[in-house]
């Protein structure tokens, strides 16, 4: 090194030092795999830590061939009617390392959710598949796992643009869908499809109602939000029990989406707070307005409140097809869409690359923060989702009907990671490691969670459940945080090894059955994930 001339190490030190942008605000990018052979439109994370990406099956070519012998044949596909491309993969973040899967029908803007025994059970789509029920058994990267559809058994009603949630029972419910103002269940059930009026209240001139927001209450009902309008809906009574206020400032669902979450539940798990952030101005779409900005506001909302009003705030930036991702210590990460258009293709423009983080706990007007840009452009048809070792995987956009890369906004084949602030390396000395933890829990138990941390602990660890939802269009079906009662962390034997007693969720309403990411959190840094069944 004593030789090497003064010149190339200057040189060096320039190429290696960030923009002076990206070093300042807080998170970090990384690429995790250049071409995933698909541009992912709907997202969701095993219990084997693998990740399952999913398109349809209809846009001609991917980047991915299917095993030799395993082409796909349909008379019908107005593209290839021999395709012998991948439609789905299944990626390793780990490793980075993927696998093509071979899905049979059209998926286009279906719907996902977990069984309580880790399967992924997913429905509808277009064309084929519009009353399809698929199955995907998970397993890791080396195992012989792919999806099953079964054709014992379909959809009452077609489902395109439809919710899926998991109810306290374990069952599934769907509901809406293009033309389908109903719900119906998995499995089945006697009164099959049941009409539920307020998706046609909902349904204006552009639709708007599509993909409606879900969120399982801790009161056992769901929040259901299309439009501008939300209810508290029983669905085992299928009766609306309560008509939320309208919330302002436009259209939030397909094609105008912007985002929602329910906050992370804790305490007594009496209440639940919803947000919902962005979304497209009315009229974009219906006159194809790429330019038309998108809405820069949220609404926040006691949902288990008696008479509760929406709380408005503005985010930093507007934003149209943004995701929100509950990361483990209960801040919302919202991430990807753009600044102007609306949903559906070729409609989007001007990316919003700063992802924002959404600090509930802060008083209003302090809660958002500016986090590090990226540098993909991730439009329509593009997912985020928390992965276990407490990144966030960003997967897709493609805003065409087919792949292409030869225009301003490409079908995006690169998989990349966002690291929130808690991994950064200064914080790994108090990031806390699982050691010990049971495999299942039943409701209302008592159990012991084992942390090791670097230094001493002072304070409490939090043990909270992250779900695995099914992202797509902007939306996490089935996303939910639920923080475990914990005693203080006491020392376990020395070795930096602290004990710490822990409560399991006292029932379904709370965390349906399934299996959940354990992250064990100090002071805001989250563990690796353990999975737990929880039943
Ligand atoms: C989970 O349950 C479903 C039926 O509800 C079944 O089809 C599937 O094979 C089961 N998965 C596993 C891993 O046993
Ligand atoms: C998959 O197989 C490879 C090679 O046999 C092995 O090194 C790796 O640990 C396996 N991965 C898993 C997740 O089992």
């Amino acid at each position: 090194m004593e030789n090497f001339p003064l010149f190339l190490i200057c040189f060096f030190t320039l190429l290696t030092l960030p923009k002076p942008t990206r070093a300042t605000l807080p998170g970090t990018w990384e690429l995790l795999a250049s071409n995933a052979g698909i541009a992912s439109m709907h997202t969701a994370v095993t219990r084997f830590n693998t990740v399952i990406l999913l398109d349809r099956t209809h846009t001609g070519p991917s980047r991915k061939l299917l095993p030799k012998n395993h082409c796909r044949f349909d008379k019908n596909d107005a593209v290839l009617k021999r395709d012998c491309y991948a439609h789905s993969i299944l990626f390793d973040p780990k490793t980075n390392q993927l696998r093509p899967l071979k899905i049979l029908t059209d998926t286009w803007c279906s719907s996902g959710q977990f069984l309580p025994n880790g399967t992924l059970l997913q429905t509808g789509g277009d064309l084929d598949g519009l009353k399809k029920i698929r199955k995907f058994n998970p397993c890791d990267l080396n195992g012989s796992c792919d999806w099953e559809e079964l054709n014992d058994v379909e959809l009452s009603e077609g489902r395109w643009y439809a919710t899926n949630q998991i109810l306290p029972d374990g069952s599934i419910i769907i509901i809406g869908g293009r033309g389908s103002n109903t719900v119906e269940f998995y499995p089945k059930r006697e009164n099959g499809i049941v009409s539920f009026p307020f998706l046609s209240e909902t349904e204006d001139t552009q639709m708007d109602n599509l993909y409606p927001y879900v969120h399982l209450l801790p009161n056992g009902k769901l929040f259901v939000f299309a439009n501008t309008k939300s209810v508290m809906y029983d669905f085992v009574e299928n009766r609306v029990v309560k008509v939320y206020p309208e919330l302002d400032g436009g259209p939030r669902n397909y094609p105008s989406a912007g985002s929602s979450v329910m906050l992370a539940l804790g305490g007594e798990f009496s209440e639940a707070v919803v947000v919902v952030c962005g979304g497209a101005q009315y009229g974009a779409f219906l006159e194809r307005n790429v330019d038309t900005p998108a809405h820069g506001s949220c609404g926040r909302i006691m949902a288990t409140g008696e008479n509760p009003v929406w709380e408005m705030e503005d985010m930093p930036f507007q934003r149209i097809m943004g995701d929100m991702v509950i990361l483990p210590n209960g801040d919302v990460l919202i991430i990807n869409g753009a600044m102007k258009g609306t949903q559906g293709f070729e409609l989007g423009s001007d990316p919003c690359l700063n992802p924002v983080l959404y600090r509930p706990d802060e008083p209003a007007g302090l809660r958002f923060m500016v986090l590090n840009p990226g540098t993909v452009a991730r439009m329509y048809h593009s997912t985020a989702n928390l992965l276990p070792d407490g990144r966030v995987l960003l997967a897709g956009s493609n805003p065409h009907v087919f792949y292409r890369f030869d225009v301003e906004f490409p079908t995006e084949l690169r998989l990349e990671a966002f690291s929130p602030e808690y991994l950064d390396s200064d914080k790994m000395n108090i990031r806390p490691e699982i050691v010990d933890i049971p495999e299942t829990v039943s409701y209302g138990a008592g159990f012991d969670v084992v942390v090791s941390v670097a230094l001493p602990v002072v304070g409490i660890i939090e043990v909270n459940l992250g779900s695995a939802p099914f992202a797509t269009h902007s939306f996490s079906q089935g996303q939910r945080l639920v923080k475990l009662g914990v005693g203080s962390a006491v020392p376990d034997g020395g070795d930096g090894r602290w004990r710490i007693r822990c409560t399991a969720p006292p029932s379904g309403m709370v965390a349906p059955p399934g299996y959940y990411m354990v992250f064990a959190v100090n002071q805001g840094v989250p563990s690796v994930a353990r999975w737990i069944h929880v039943s």
